[in-house]
Order: C-alpha cells, then sequence, then structure tokens
C-alpha cells in the first residue's frame, strides 16, 4: 500500500500503486481542490507539489509519491492564512469560473519558491496551465504582485 505524507499527515492508501495520484487525492482522501481537466498532463488543472516540484497528478501513479511530500492547495498555507500567491489572486480579482485556478496557485506557488522575482519570460516558460476563461493577463499581474509580498 502506497504510503506518503499529503499536507502534512501520513497516509497509506489500500489502492492499486498504478492508480493516478489525482484519483487517489480526489477520491480516496476527499481532496477535491485539486481538478481533473484533461487528465494527460496538458492542461494544468491536476496540479499538486510533489517534493516542493510542480506536478501534474493525472498523470503520476500513486506509487511515485511514495515517501514523498505531497501538498494541494488546501495544504498550501498549513498555519490557515492565506498563502500570498493567494492574496495576490484575490487582489486582482482572478478567477472567472474558478476551474484551472486551483492548480494555476499551485504552479506559481511552486515558480516563486524557485525564482522569487520572475520575469515575463520566466512566467511564459513555467506557467503553461490553461485557463479556458482566459485570466492570463491577471495571472500575469498577479504573479509580480505576490512576488513582491
Ligand atoms: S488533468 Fe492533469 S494536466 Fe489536465
Ligand atoms: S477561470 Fe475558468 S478555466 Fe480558468
Amino acid at each position: 500500500m502506497p504510503r506518503f505524507t499529503i499536507n502534512g499527515h501520513t497516509q497509506q492508501v489500500d489502492v492499486d500503486p498504478d492508480t493516478p495520484l489525482l484519483w487517489v487525492l480526489r477520491d480516496t482522501l476527499g481532496l477535491t481542490g485539486t481538478r481533473y481537466g484533461c487528465g494527460i498532463a496538458q492542461c494544468g488543472a491536476c496540479t499538486v507539489h510533489i517534493d516542493g516540484v510542480a506536478t501534474r497528478s493525472c498523470s503520476v501513479p500513486v506509487n511515485a509519491a511514495e515517501g514523498a511530500q505531497v501538498t494541494t492547495i488546501e495544504g498550501l498555507s498549513p498555519n490557515g492564512d492565506l498563502h500570498p500567491v493567494q492574496r495576490a489572486w484575490i487582489a486582482h480579482d482572478v478567477p472567472q469560473c474558478g476551474y484551472c485556478q486551483s492548480g494555476m496557485i499551485m504552479a506559481v506557488a511552486a515558480l516563486l519558491k524557485e525564482k522569487p522575482q520572475p520575469t515575463d519570460a520566466d512566467i511564459d516558460a513555467a506557467i503553461t496551465n490553461i485557463c479556458r476563461c482566459g485570466t492570463y493577463a491577471r495571472i500575469r499581474a498577479a504573479i509580480h504582485t505576490a512576488a513582491k509580498a
């Protein structure tokens, strides 16, 4: 049975080791903030952190997370405060339908950890998530605001 740490808590899950991590998060653990979009690692709606690295959980078997620290949108700010990226998202009124946004926020949080002052080129290279509502301009502005926080 795969065992990993999810949002600071150790979990052992009784599933086939090949089960996509996204299904385990949503269906086994009830962490539905992580979304299913395409299922083929293209849209980024399912982005979580595995040992701090932004990862598309629809395309990673749960056994790949064995022994790792997995963070979802529910655990991004473990002390209950909003993460700086979430605060910037609110300030810029980023979401429209919201479907893509948890994956976006997780991707951006990982980017800012690696590059605290990203350029537009850095953002273009790292944030390849798809937003069908076209919130890209506000996302870019919010990233720059979060970088100053
Ligand atoms: S659902 Fe995973 S990348 Fe689209
Ligand atoms: S806010 Fe609707 S898909 Fe991004």
